[in-house]
């Protein structure tokens, strides 16, 4: 039997720290799709096709600090405006997402597109002030050169194009859940999603 939990929400709003938490406790498999976008967002840097290189993804793809930077965030928000970028990487998400033993998948439009079945949909805001803060602080941490303004102004172009965008646009899907963290503390905020999932196993 499957059970698929879909999170989304704009860039550092905690979905992908949910996620993980929320697949940890539940025993489910986690799959952060952004990095299927930065893994296309990276090829494109080094020189080739978008719509290619997500046809050509492989598992060490996936790898690579650099791979959360803010160059390849960018990157790969650009080339997820592409349909055909999108159209190379549905099955493999859909196919993760029906995995038996039940998986959580975050992103941008997996309660909308990729799964719209999922028996939970959750949408995770915070305010953009918090969000760079949070994105600061982990970027810092991995030893990266970057100041608050330059995150700041990270986060909002990407949501604005991520937003934006005529395929599969950031929105929450009309059943989701919405779960604003900018007063959350991560415990907090994984308390209400763990109910999210309790009452839709119940
Ligand atoms: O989640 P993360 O910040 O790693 O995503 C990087 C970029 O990938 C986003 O800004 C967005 O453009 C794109 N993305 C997407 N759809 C997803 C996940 C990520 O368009 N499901």
């Amino acid at each position: 039997m499957s059970f698929t939990v879909a999170i989304d929400g704009p860039a550092a709003s905690g979905k992908g720290t949910i996620a993980k938490a929320l697949a940890a406790h539940y025993g489910f498999a986690h799959l952060d799709t952004g990095l299927l976008y930065r893994a296309v967002g990276r090829r494109m840097l080094n020189g080739e096709r978008p719509a290619e290189a997500a046809l050509a993804l492989t598992a060490e793809d996936l790898e690579g600090e650099d791979l959360r930077g803010p160059d390849v965030a960018q990157a790969a928000s650009k080339v997820a405006a592409l349909p055909g970028v999108r159209a190379a990487l549905v099955d493999f998400q859909r196919a993760f997402a029906r995995r038996a033993g039940g998986a959580v998948l975050d992103g941008r439009d997996i309660g909308t597109v990729i799964c719209p079945e999922a028996q939970v949909k959750l949408y995770v805001t915070a305010s953009d002030d918090v969000r760079a803060g949070r994105r600061l602080a982990e970027l810092l941490a991995r030893g990266l050169d970057v100041t608050r303004e330059g995150v700041l102004e990270d986060i909002r172009a990407r949501d604005a194009r991520d937003s934006a965008r005529a395929t599969a646009p950031l929105r929450p899907a009309e059943d989701a859940v919405l779960l604003d963290t900018t007063t959350l503390s991560i415990a907090e905020a994984l308390a209400d999603a763990i109910a999210a999932v309790d009452a839709a196993r119940a």
